[in-house]
């Protein structure tokens, strides 16, 4: 498709400079990173408020989800934008995919009867941006929902219309924890044979139900909690998993944590309940703090970062940018996750340090070797 004019029509974006908070600047604001670029998009016919934030392009466009909550403030929307970008740039490095890191986030609620007329807006905003950064799915946004924003803008992936059955970029996300899960059961015990052991999975939606398929498939033990009682019961039929508390999910005591719903499990709280020797899952962000991966180390419990675990959606999905990869080039594609968390494992015990901080120092070399 093509466009009159990237700036044509109600697109009105600025480099910003600001935020909720008195005095702050996006430059002064703790997440703040060296990002490249960070706009503001606003669309007053339909209410669009949004930031897209371009943390680097070294290694190529920019490429992460979009976002859609109902925040609770601005300050909240960039502080999740700058960090969230900022872990696209490692997670895309680090995959080994010519993309740099970028994310959108929209401040409204996803079951807003105006969510069409949003994404086309925010469509005309990513499209102004002539192809710096690449918009996707990501926690209310859907597949579907990125077919509408490609109703305006050339740089979209993860469409639904792109995807014959099965080729769904959930499905990449699960496969590569479940492969990165694999490699840390073998730098732990030895040997990437599940059977027998035990796994915790947190969260039971696109993601973690496909996880808990696989590992029951791999012979695993599995021990799962959703605030969705139907997944919970679907997962206990088809699989025979023991059901518990969402509260407790962390602390039972088995072989291996899977956080895959929510950011910040890892926690001054949480941590010193964690049972398992081995955290690895789907969710985006879980140390609720940097320091919280030394103090993983410092308790014998391996963290495979969650950039890494849960890069196979993009591995899978972000192909689609430049090629027509089909399924089983995709999931050879994911399957290197499992060389990239074991050298990332081996590494941080050889040095002594956590396994979150070796994956940044090694993303951070690609990109320096780029520029
Ligand atoms: N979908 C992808 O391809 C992808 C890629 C990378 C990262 N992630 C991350 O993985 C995580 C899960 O993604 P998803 O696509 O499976 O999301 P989803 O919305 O399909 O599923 C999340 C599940 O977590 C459950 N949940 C919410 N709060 C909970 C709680 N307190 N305790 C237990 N369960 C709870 C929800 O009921 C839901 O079933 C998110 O953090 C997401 O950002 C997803």
């Amino acid at each position: 498709m093509s466009l009159a004019s990237p700036t044509a029509g109600r697109v009105r974006s600025w480099f910003s400079c600001r935020c909720d908070r008195k005095g702050e600047s996006v430059f002064d604001h703790p997440e703040f990173d060296g990002h490249e670029q960070v706009v503001h998009c606003h669309d007053e016919s339909v209410g669009l408020r949004a930031i897209i934030a371009i943390h680097d392009t070294t290694l190529g466009p920019a490429a992460g989800g979009c976002r859609m909550q109902p925040y609770a403030s601005e300050a909240d929307a960039l502080t999740d934008v700058l960090r969230l970008s900022k872990g696209m740039s490692y997670k895309n490095a680090l995959a080994g995919l010519r993309l740099g890191g970028g994310k959108c986030v929209v401040l409204a609620d996803p079951s807003t009867p105006e969510k069409h007329a949003l994404l086309h807006a925010l469509g005309r905003h990513v499209q102004s941006l002539g192809g710096r950064y690449w918009t996707a799915i990501d926690v209310g946004v859907g597949p579907a929902d990125v077919d509408v924003v490609a109703d305006e803008c050339d740089y979209v992936f993860t469409r639904a219309s792109e995807y014959p059955a099965g080729f769904d970029p959930s499905l990449f996300t699960a496969l590569g924890t479940f492969t990165a899960l694999r490699a840390a059961a073998e730098h732990v015990w030895g040997t990437d044979d599940l059977h027998g052991r035990t796994v915790a999975i947190q969260g039971l939606g696109a993601t973690g139900r496909d996880l808990a398929r696989q590992l029951h498939e791999a012979g695993a033990t599995l021990v799962v909690a959703d605030i969705d009682r139907a997944v919970v019961s679907h997962v206990v039929n088809a699989y025979g998993a023991t059901a518990v508390d969402p509260a407790t999910i962390h602390a039972q005591p088995v072989d291996v944590f899977a956080p895959c719903a929510l950011g910040s499990v890892v926690d001054d709280d949480t941590l010193p309940a964690i049972g398992a020797r081995v955290i690895c899952g789907t969710a985006n962000n879980q140390l609720a703090e940097a320091r919280h991966g030394e103090a993983l180390r410092a308790a014998g419990i391996s963290y495979v970062p969650d950039y890494v675990a849960n890069g196979g959606g993009v591995i899978g999905a972000a192909a689609r940018i430049y090629s027509s990869p089909t399924l089983d080039e995709s999931r050879a594609a994911v399957a290197r996750i499992y060389d990239t968390t074991r050298q990332i494992l081996t590494r941080a015990a050889a040095e002594s340090r956590p396994p979150s901080d070796i994956a940044d120092d090694m993303a951070r070399r690609i990109i320096a070797a780029a520029r």
